[in-house]
């Protein structure tokens, strides 16, 4: 059985308050942690549960402790708690990338009686309904009630709709180079480009139709998102290393295709790109869903 006991530490921040409501709505009895009095008590009230800013009395009676500060502190606040903890209990982070904070859990997970679980929710703050969203899990073990405790979490956000993804810490890292860096990095770059040139962005807005509109409003929404997560996807990753040198070399082909005026060349890597998207089970209808978009950007 899961215990009702719930902390959260980083409950002030983003995501801290979406499973608060979460897990409150279910039920659990809420604890907020976080460093900063005024935010933690500003969202313990306007979320209706208590908060405690002691480390150690904000976890003594907890079944399950959820960590959700920046990717940075993460294996920090790890170390720091776990020896606070109560036996059985059941710890997880929901920070994006996995290779350093498995290997805490792996050395934790011998030395202490408790389960450790690692999970990547594939949304942000903004969500308000969880259905058909991913959520990634990365198993590590712990007690003899592991599989049971574990079992009783992951049903609890299936019975919400969310979409189950177990995965490894090498297989996610990678994925999430590109899945989030490659993204983000683009619309930055996108950005930065065009700001490069000197172009209010409104002056041109009035030479644009489609492609340039959707772009520009997607890039503006990525930009307006977590600075530091989004950089920290990014620079504490080494697998977006590699893909950056991937990107080094494909802008020098495109650049030698572009100067070169190579239509062949041109045409090979625009349809090399075509028939890796063909693949893809969105590709059908993407020319459609790209005019629904464009119906609200036009209203
Ligand atoms: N935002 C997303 O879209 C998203 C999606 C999936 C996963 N995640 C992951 O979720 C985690 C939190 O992201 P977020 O966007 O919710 O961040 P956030 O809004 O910046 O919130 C961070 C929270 O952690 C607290 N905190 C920061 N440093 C701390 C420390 N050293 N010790 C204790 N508490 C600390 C902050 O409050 P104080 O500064 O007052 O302590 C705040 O409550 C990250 O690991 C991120 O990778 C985020």
């Amino acid at each position: 059985m899961l215990g009702k006991n719930l902390t959260i530490i980083g409950g002030s921040g983003g995501m801290g308050r979406v499973f608060a409501r979460y897990f409150k709505k279910h039920g659990f009895k809420i604890i907020l942690y976080a460093r900063n009095e005024e935010k933690l008590e500003q969202t313990a009230s306007e979320l209706n549960v208590k908060y405690n800013l002691s480390l150690k009395e904000s976890v003594k009676d907890a079944d399950i402790i959820m960590i959700t500060v920046p990717i940075t502190s993460t294996v920090d606040i790890i170390k720091e708690v776990v020896p606070l903890l109560k036996p059985n209990s059941l710890i997880f982070d929901i920070t994006s990338l996995k290779h350093d904070i498995i290997k805490v859990y792996e050395g934790i997970k011998n030395e202490y009686p408790i389960n450790c679980l690692s999970l990547h929710p594939m949304f942000g703050p903004g969500i308000k309904d969880m259905r058909n969203y991913v959520m990634l899990v990365l198993r590590v073990g712990g007690t003899l009630n592991y599989n049971e405790i574990v079992k009783n979490l992951l049903d609890l956000f299936k019975s919400d709709g969310l979409v189950i993804n177990e995965t490894t810490p090498e297989f996610h890292d990678k994925k999430i180079a590109m899945t989030l860096g490659v993204p983000h990095m683009f619309n930055i770059l996108f950005l930065n480009l065009l700001r490069r040139l000197n172009e209010p962005l409104n002056e041109l807005t009035n030479y644009t139709g489609t492609t340039f509109l959707l772009q520009k409003v997607f890039a503006e929404s990525i930009i307006q998102r977590e600075m530091e997560m989004f950089g920290d996807i990014q620079m504490q990753n080494k697998e977006f290393y590699k893909l950056l040198d991937e990107f080094e070399d494909l802008l020098k082909d495109y650049k030698k295709i572009i100067q070169n005026k190579d239509k062949k060349g041109f045409f090979d890597i625009f349809t090399k790109g075509l028939n890796y998207s063909k693949e893809d089970n969105h590709f059908k209808e993407s020319y459609k869903y790209f005019y629904e978009f464009m119906k609200i950007l036009k209203k």
